[in-house]
Order: C-alpha cells, then structure tokens, then sequence
C-alpha cells in the first residue's frame, strides 16, 4: 500500500530454530514440492529489530501486498534483508512460515536499491529529474548496475530454487524488473507476472536511459507471462516504451488491475480505542470549530507535500477569511532517508511549515500541524475528521490515502486530487481535479472543496467510497492469479 505501514510487533524471537529449518519450512533439496505461489518484492512483510539486549523483534508490515497474498495457501514470499536486523534475523535462522528473506551482500543491496532502484528507476518513472544535471550515466552508474544484476539474480536463483513445477510466480515492482526475464531462463515451466505499483514513464522521458539498460528493463519484465499495472495509462506507457524500444511487446500479455482500499479493514480498524485517543488529541491541536485540510504521506518527492503547503499559504494569503479558521494537518512520514534528496526534501517541508505558520500563527491558532513520526492510528484519525483531504502528487502508481479517506470519513470529506495521480482514473468524477504543479490552481481547488455544500460532499463521499473499494485487495490479487493462470 501506498499509505502508512500499521506496522506492530509481533513478538520477539530470540535465538536459532533448534530444527535448522528455513523460516518457510522447506529445506534445500529435502525432496519438498516447493511453492505453487510465489510472490516476490524488495520489502517484504515482516522486518526485524535488534534490541540492546541481542534479541530480534519483529514487525509486521500492512499494505495490499500483505492483505491480498492473505487470500491464498501454500505460498512463498521472497523479499530481501532491508537492514542489520533482517539479515542477523537471516543468519540466524529466525523467520515466519512463508517468508524467505535474502541476505544479499549489504553493499550490493545498497547500491541497487538506494543507487539504483530509488535513484534511477523511481526517478524515471515519477519524471522527478531536474535535467539540466542529472541524470548522469558514468561509469560509477554502470558499476551500481551491476549490483542491480546481482541483485535481481540472487531473486531469479532463489525463486527458482522455490517454486514447485508450473508454479504462478508474481513479481513485484521496478526493483525487481529483470527478475521475469532471469527467471524464465531458469525456469521455463513456470507462470511468471510482474507488476508495476508505480507510474510508468513515458517514451520520451524513459529514453533518458542509456539504450542498453532501457533495452535490458523492457526485456526483463517482457520475460512475464504478463505485465500488469495499476492503470491503463501506465500500462500504455509501458506499451509505447516497449514499441519505441523494441519494436513491440511480443508474447507479453499486458494487464490492468486497480488496487483499492481494504474497506471492511480499515471501518474497523478506524473505530478501535488508540484511534479514538488520536482523535481527540488532534482535535485539540486544531482548536475547537475549525475546518481541516488533511494530507497524509510518505515524505516523498513525487508527493508534491512543498507545493501543497506553498497552495495553502496562498490560500491564507488570498483569502483571509479563512485565518483562524482553518488547520492544514499535514503528516509526512519518513522516507529513504539513506538518499540526501530525500533529507533535503524532508528539511524542506518543515522549513516551509515553519514559515507558513510564522507568517500567519497566533497565540490561539497554528496553521499547519506537522507530524513526521510514523502512526498509523493518528494517520486514521485524521481521515475521520477531515473535511478536505489533499492528495496533490506530481505523479503516482495510484495513491491509496484517496481511497481511503473516504472510506473512514466520519462526516464526508471533500477530495482534491491531482489529475497525475493512477486514483484519478477511478475517483476523478468526483473529486476537485488539479494540476499539481499550479500552486495557484491548488490553492482554488482548496477554497472550493472548503466550500462545497454539505450534501454534495456527503453524496460525493459515499461515490468515492464506492469507487475506492469496489477491487479490495485480496481479489485484486486472485484476478491476476486467475488471469496468468488462465493465459
Ligand atoms: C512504493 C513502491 C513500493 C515501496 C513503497 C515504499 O509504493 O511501489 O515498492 O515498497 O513505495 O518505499 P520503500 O522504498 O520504503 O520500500
């Protein structure tokens, strides 16, 4: 999922299994049938935590990858060690049944996930260059290259070692593009699918890649059965790459699959007691009868969080009436924090709050409620009492907090939406559609959406709660388990 982790231990585990057994119950060559659903992406579902004391403490993740792999048995998750704790977790045996984590060497998982796939594939794919000066292809490029490779193939190998005969193999995302490809070459009896929870780039933009890697990318995912992505859009993007490039998509099938928000989780999880407590927290930051513009985020460059807060400046600026009646709550949660753009990025929204609320705050009214600790029930909370969620990406897979602020509004909510957004497609009839790069647009849509009468905002809510849940994820998952099944 796109929004906030509900990450929560699980409970601590502290020493090696006596059996040797892997975490996932098999063991090489013991004879075992091996997996008839793999599935396999960077983050896996569950991380681990080395405390003082030398115990690990493991947390699981949230997201519709972890609730739509629910819906199936007998399966295999194939994920890599993000930090010291997973790989001591690794090492030492220590693990959930179902999940096997790759230790791959520390310097070659950072140089492709943080060189690579966050600095080069995420770029080009959330158009996020400024290209008077990046990107540049040298040799220090072509060296993290080669830590993608081997990153990609210790995938290919272990998934290969896993699965049982004619097994469904779904892969996950641009970290793990040439993982199709790779694989087929090992395995040519197995169903293999890749999808995409990201934009994808368009021709011209995705040619910035030198030929040979642009080449290589399209190839690796082409090694599917099927491709798949959130929107038509990205999956046409992709299309028109593979045609510019290639000459075509060959015997690829190309998919759609639009993830939606886990309503009956999230109905429920909403009302529990720690979200209640949020709630009436927030509520006092805000200050008694005061209206609420919501956002809630990774701090994430493709989210658009600065020119966000530049439109509700501009918004107080302009329209005063608004000052001292009107909260921006604004939670930007960390992010890839290893990538100094990320830091930078992230100095840059508070710097931006702090000014906004030091231009316009008084003793009895902050403009801008800031968080940036990770909290997955005060994420909740501010859903229930938005009034206006913004939701302004430059560019996105799909974004999830627009469907599912909706879900758990507790008196409607007015969605401003950019038009960028994969949400667009489904939500956009009923939500106010900007340009995320026109701040002055933003700012508009803003007053508009403040304004919209009661029951046109409550009609509109329940259509986009609707729309938000109609592909819950673990059918979003057994559609494109039926669908390569089927080809
Ligand atoms: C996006 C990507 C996911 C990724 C997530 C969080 O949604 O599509 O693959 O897991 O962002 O990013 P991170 O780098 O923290 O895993």
């Amino acid at each position: 999922m796109v929004s906030a982790r509900d990450s929560r231990p699980t409970g601590r585990s502290d020493g090696p299994r006596s059996d040797g057994a892997r975490p996932d119950g098999a063991r090489p060559g013991d004879g075992s049938p091996g997996a008839r659903v793999l599935v396999a992406s960077n983050r896996g579902p569950v991380s681990y935590t080395r405390e003082d004391d030398g115990s690990l403490t493991a947390r699981r993740g949230g997201g519709g990858l972890v609730s739509g792999l629910s819906a199936v048995d007998d399966k295999l998750w194939v994920c890599a060690a993000l930090g010291d704790g997973d790989r001591e977790a690794v090492r030492r045996g220590v693990g959930e049944p179902g999940v096997r984590m790759l230790d791959i060497d520390a310097g070659t998982y950072a140089d492709a996930y943080n060189g690579i796939a966050n600095s080069v594939l995420w770029f080009v794919h959330h158009l996020l260059y400024q290209t008077p000066l990046e990107p540049v292809f040298d040799a220090e490029f072509r060296h993290r290259w080669a830590s993608f490779e081997r990153y990609n193939r210790a995938f290919a190998e272990a998934l290969a070692e896993e699965a049982g005969p004619g097994a469904a193999v779904l892969v996950q995302d641009y970290h793990l593009a040439l993982v199709p490809g790779m694989l087929r070459a090992l395995r040519p009896d197995l169903r293999i699918g890749h999808f995409s929870h990201t934009p994808w780039a368009p021709a011209d933009y995705f040619r910035l890649l030198p030929d040979d890697i642009a080449e290589q990318l399209l190839r690796g995912i082409l090694g599917a059965d099927r491709a798949a992505f959130l929107t038509r859009r990205w999956a046409d993007a992709f299309t028109g790459c593979c045609e510019r490039v290639l000459g075509g998509t060959g015997d690829t099938r190309i998919g759609v699959h639009g993830l939606g928000a886990d309503g009956d989780f999230l109905r429920r999880r909403a009302h529990e007691a720690d979200v209640d407590e949020r709630m009436a927290a927030l509520r006092e930051q805000i200050g008694p009868g005061r209206r609420t513009i919501v956002r809630v985020d990774r701090t994430e460059l493709s989210k658009n969080i600065v020119r966000g807060l530049l439109a509700f400046r501009e918004l107080l600026a302009e329209r005063p009436q608004w000052r001292e009646r009107l909260v921006h709550v604004a939670f930007a949660y960390p992010s890839r924090q290893d990538l100094a753009v990320y830091r930078d990025y992230t100095a840059e929204v508070r710097r931006v709050a702090d000014d906004i609320n030091t231009k316009f705050g008084t003793d009895t009214w902050t403009p801008v409620v800031l968080h940036v600790e990770d909290d997955f029930a005060r994420s909740l909370a501010a859903y229930r009492l938005a009034d206006v969620a913004l939701v302004n990406p430059i560019r996105d897979g799909m974004n999830l907090v627009a469907k599912e602020i909706p879900v758990v509004s507790d008196h409607g909510c007015a969605l401003v939406l950019s038009r960028e957004a994969g949400a667009y497609e489904e939500l956009g009839g009923d939500a106010v559609v900007v340009n995320p790069y026109d701040v002055s647009a933003t700012a508009a849509a803003l007053h508009e959406a403040l304004m919209m009468a009661e029951d046109e905002r409550a009609a509109r809510t329940e259509r986009l709660a609707a729309a938000a849940v109609a592909l819950p994820p673990q059918q979003w998952f057994l559609d494109q388990l039926d669908a390569l099944r089927r080809g």
